[in-house]
């Protein structure tokens, strides 16, 4: 990466009208939260998370994948924002239009006070009936729960309550996905940061937006399934390079002043 593509970063978001931002588990990482292809440490070492994040294996072993995100609620609960989610929340304020689209399932985005959040995966602070049987997704607060008995039962049906992510094999939530593409489709610049860019349908999102013109900035250590695609590409950590691109914006904003 050179000062340039800093620079060029920088110009690209201050004269954007209409700014995209996807992030993946990297943009979390410097929070302390493992990115979900990060080897998982002690207990849950020995259980591959793609085995565990399915609906198969819910109803195989719910008391197993109902403990397993309680253990990921207890990593994510003090985690904090980190620079790089301020930093977005910054940009957000500079852009006229704006969506922040996330795979994520933590909520530092929120903590970091973004605003236009489109969350692909789910949150895994929230709860929902297995079977959605009040509609989808039928949400049931956490305080409602017996959490005596693992997994905790839903108080309308009485069927398993489990985490409001999105597990595989599992479609998105239409809404988020359709607004999401038809942002993409519009937008002046998309920001790719901390993704791997191997899941779909998230991955494509930047394809999206560069058949429709827009110029990709790209945020990440290593080269990912993005990097073809990225008009500046930054193979750096995304809490330390986007305060200083946002450091670049406001320096473009005071010389830009009459
Ligand atoms: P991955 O774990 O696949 O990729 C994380 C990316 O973040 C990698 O490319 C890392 O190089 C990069 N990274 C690590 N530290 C970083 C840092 N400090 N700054 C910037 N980038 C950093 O996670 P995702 O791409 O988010 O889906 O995975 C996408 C989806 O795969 C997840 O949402 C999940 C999983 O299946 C569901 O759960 C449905």
């Amino acid at each position: 990466m050179t000062s340039e593509d800093l620079q060029t970063a920088a110009e690209l978001l201050y004269q954007a009208q209409r700014v995209a931002v996807l992030t993946g588990a990297g943009v979390s990482e410097e929070s302390g939260i493992p990115t979900f292809r990060d080897a998982v440490d002690g207990l849950w070492a020995k259980y591959d998370p793609m085995h565990l994040a399915t609906p198969q294996a819910f109803q195989r072993d719910p008391k197993l994948v109902w403990d397993w995100y309680e253990y990921r609620r207890t990593l994510m609960r003090p985690a904090q924002p980190n620079n790089g989610h301020i930093a977005l929340a910054q940009i957000e304020q500079h852009a006229p239009e704006f969506r922040l689209i996330t795979q994520n399932i933590d909520e530092l985005h929120e903590r970091a006070r973004s605003r236009k959040i489109v969350h692909l995966h789910g949150k895994i602070a929230e709860n929902k009936c297995f079977a959605n049987c009040q509609g989808t997704p039928t949400l049931i607060d956490r305080e409602a729960l017996d959490l005596l008995g693992t997994p905790p039962h839903c108080p309308h049906c009485g069927g398993y309550v489990r985490p409001n992510v999105v597990w595989f094999g599992e479609t998105l939530p239409q809404d988020a996905l359709a607004q999401a593409v038809d942002f993409c489709q519009t937008c002046d610049v998309m920001l790719v940061v901390g993704t791997s860019g191997v899941v779909q349908p998230a991955a494509s999102l930047s394809t999206v937006a560069k058949r429709a013109g827009a110029k990709v900035i790209e945020i990440n250590p290593d080269i990912t399934a993005f990097s073809p695609w990225a008009d500046v590409k930054l193979l750096h950590p995304s809490g330390i390079i986007l305060p200083k691109i946002v450091s670049l914006m406001q320096q473009l904003e005071r010389t830009s002043q009459p």
